[in-house]
């Protein structure tokens, strides 16, 4: 799925109230309608003094709606006809204001008329707060989070950090993209609620001195996205990362090592809690015996240092003979014979699925095609990103484990 099609056929009602983080609406205006959502954005009378309804029309490509008293609205009940085809209304800035209204049901404006006359089933309401730390931790404002959220409101973040006031602390609000990806999550099918998934991810570094060591060329990435799709599909995520260069999803659990001993250290005590396991690391078969403690130099003689090779414990294989082991998932990265080469694995690591996939054409690359066999056969997810691919291998997961 490539970006642009990520909200395609949805429909965001985006409603403004006053906060100096209405700047970063505007972003998220760009990113919805770059995704192929459709945006109606409303704004209060206070959002309109940090930016104009103009701004926010140029990027949405609709009239912007800043009253209940809008007559462009044939039947003159916007708050009713605006909630009936949105997908979902977010409330971004959500000042403490506003909270406390929707706190109390009150409707002396577009925007709290129009959460208020949603058909909650169909329309959820989602709030970015945006306030200053001390009016974000008063017991007035947290006793009126209290209380939306048991009305059916969902909150995306506050972040902490630098406030425009000067302050830092809690208050934030998320930044556009990060909004952008909790609207993407909230739209995927829960296929994992409630369950616990553990993921390792990206290469190992197996040092030779303490500045050489033995690597590979995997990246992470197919791994951070299945622990993505994994968190938008409802799980609890935990993703124990080798040495890579990527951003944490959203809400997963990040854990880095740098040896396979240390991932394996860190892997094994966690397994067992766990609903599913999928290894996706590129575990270094081997590490050097012994590392030597000082950089190895070149002494002038030609002659070439050498160093013992040890094997590495499997990981995957050591989780799979757990009494009490999860529903484990392996990849396979080969060059040649996958298909043979991963059932062979598949046997003796004793798994329910693997993963096959060609090395060359997946290490470090933001697409890939996978190939997914099990003791009764196999079929290929074509060729796709590697976030629509994690998402159809958690889908294929998911479905597995219900059998189970
Ligand atoms: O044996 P091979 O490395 O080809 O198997 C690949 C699968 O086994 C991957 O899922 C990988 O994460 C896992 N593995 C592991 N520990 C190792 C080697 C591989 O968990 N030491």
């Amino acid at each position: 799925m490539s970006d642009n099609t990520m909200l395609a056929g949805k429909h965001v009602l985006l409603g403004l109230s006053g906060g100096i983080a209405c700047y970063k609406s505007a972003e998220l205006v760009r990113l919805l309608c770059k995704a192929g959502a459709t945006v109606q954005v409303m704004m209060t009378a206070a959002a309109e003094q940090f930016i104009t309804a103009v701004t926010l029309q140029a990027l949405s490509g609709r009239p912007v709606i800043t009253s209940q008293w809008d007559t462009r609205e044939p039947n003159n009940m916007a708050h009713i006809n605006l909630s009936r085809d949105a997908d979902l209304l977010l409330i971004a800035p959500a000042s403490a204001d506003f909270i406390a209204k929707l706190a109390q049901g009150r409707a002396d404006e577009l925007l709290s008329l129009t959460a208020l006359a949603r058909p909650l089933a169909r329309c959820p309401l989602l709030l970015a707060p945006a306030m200053n730390r001390e009016m974000w931790s008063h017991p007035a404002t947290q006793r009126n989070l209290a209380q939306v959220q048991a009305d059916g409101a969902r909150l995306l973040g506050p972040a902490s950090g630098e406030q425009a006031c000067g302050e830092t602390g809690d208050g934030r609000m998320l930044e556009a993209a990060e909004l952008f990806e909790e609207l993407v999550a909230f739209f995927q099918p829960k296929l994992l609620a409630g369950r616990k998934v553990l993921i390792s991810a990206g290469p190992t570094f197996e040092p030779i001195d303490p500045v050489r060591g033995l690597t590979n060329l995997s990246s992470g990435k197919m791994g951070f996205a299945i622990a993505r799709a994994a968190q938008e599909a409802g799980a609890e995520v935990t993703l124990v990362a080798g040495p890579v260069h990527l951003p944490t999803p959203r809400h997963v659990k990040r854990i880095d090592v740098q040896t396979a001993l240390q991932m394996y250290a860190v892997l094994l005590p966690l397994a067992q809690a766990q609903d599913v396991f999928v290894a996706t690391a590129a575990v270094a078969d081997w590490r050097p015996q012994q590392a030597s403690g000082q950089k190895i130099k070149k002494n002038g003689t030609n002659i070439q240092p050498s160093f013992e090779l040890t094997e590495n414990p499997d990981i995957l294989a050591a989780v799979a003979a757990l009494p009490d082991k999860p529903y484990c998932v392996g990849f396979a990265a080969e060059t040649e014979d996958l298909l043979k080469h991963a059932r062979e694995k598949l046997v003796r690591k004793n798994l329910p699925l693997i993963v096959g996939n060609l090395g060359p054409a997946t290490f470090g690359r933001d697409d890939n095609s996978l190939l997914l066999i099990d003791a009764e056969g196999q079929f290929e997810l074509p060729h796709n990103d590697k976030l629509s691919l994690a998402r159809l291998l958690i889908s294929e997961i998911a479905s597995r484990l219900e059998k189970k």
